[in-house]
């Protein structure tokens, strides 16, 4: 058994992302049979474009209820509130539903994202697709998979070959600069694709189903189970000159491709302004 000794008691990453596969399961059954009556219930957070439904809510407390119960000194962060500092060292990171406009528009992509942190750093980590099911999950040191096949990343290695994918935030600000890079970023690779889900976007580059995947704006539920499963898969995912993936940017591509799409970035301060 691998465990990790900065909590107390050590814990075994694997047993992490057991509790969290059987939690975050049940919480995509909550999403989709939640989904017809939070339609009615929509309200607006950041801007009056930036969703929460009572979905989203029900399945945060749903997720935190079924965690805490099983590991009562835990630390809790979601993306709705939920917030509990904890005893353990361990903290777990959540997102209800990643893509609540996919979520409300019925766009088939959606997912439940759960990551474990011991001391802050990223152990275990889990996205599953709401409606179809898929899952990718990730322990530090032990691979990425989705079900059971093993994560590897795309083996692209020319940027004007890759399908890049990125996202924009609710800001109209922010979505100026986010243009204005992507008109620079559009004609120098295969295509982009919006998909919608952060947490999708970087399992997808995991998989190879992305060649790669930057964004400017993400909150540390949008990228903490993501991230792991990522960089599991053997991709580098960092931020821009030397800082760590987070808020300000985020680039996860598997190294021959990261150079290239990295350097662009910096060219573009896509990490500034917006
Ligand atoms: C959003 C999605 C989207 C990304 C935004 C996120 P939400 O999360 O991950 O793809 O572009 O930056 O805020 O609001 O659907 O949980
Ligand atoms: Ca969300």
């Amino acid at each position: 058994m691998v465990t990790v000794a900065a909590a107390d008691p050590p814990v075994d990453p694997a047993e992490l992302l057991t509790l969290a596969r059987d939690v975050v399961a049940r919480a995509a059954e909550l999403v989709t049979a939640a989904r017809a009556d939070a339609l009615g219930q929509v309200s607006t957070k950041s801007t009056p474009t930036d969703p929460v439904t009572a979905a989203d809510r029900a399945a945060e407390r749903f997720v935190v209820d079924a965690i805490l119960a099983a590991r009562p000194a835990d630390g809790v962060l979601g993306e709705e509130g939920a917030e509990r500092p904890g005893t353990s060292g361990v903290r777990w990171v959540l997102d209800p539903i990643d893509g609540t406009v996919n979520f409300l528009y019925g766009i088939p992509a959606y997912a439940v994202s759960l990551a474990a942190e011991v001391d802050g750093v990223t152990v275990a980590g889990v996205v599953r697709n709401v409606v179809t099911g898929e899952e990718w999950s990730a322990t530090r040191g032990g691979g990425a998979y989705r079900g059971e096949t093993r994560l590897r990343g795309s083996a692209c290695t020319r940027l004007d070959r890759a399908l890049v994918g990125t996202g924009f935030g609710y800001d109209a600000d922010r979505r100026r600069q986010q243009a204005r890079v992507l008109a620079e970023v559009l004609p120098v690779v295969r295509d982009i694709r919006r998909i919608g889900s952060a947490a999708l976007d970087l399992c997808g580059a995991a998989e190879g189903r992305l060649d790669a995947y930057y964004e400017r704006g993400l909150s540390p539920w949008d990228l903490a189970a993501g991230e792991l499963v990522a960089a599991e898969a053997g991709l580098l995912v960092t931020g821009l000159r030397g800082r760590p993936p987070g808020e300000a940017m985020t680039v996860a591509a598997p190294p021959a491709l990261h150079a290239p799409l990295h350097e662009l970035l910096v060219a573009l301060d896509a990490d500034e302004a917006g």
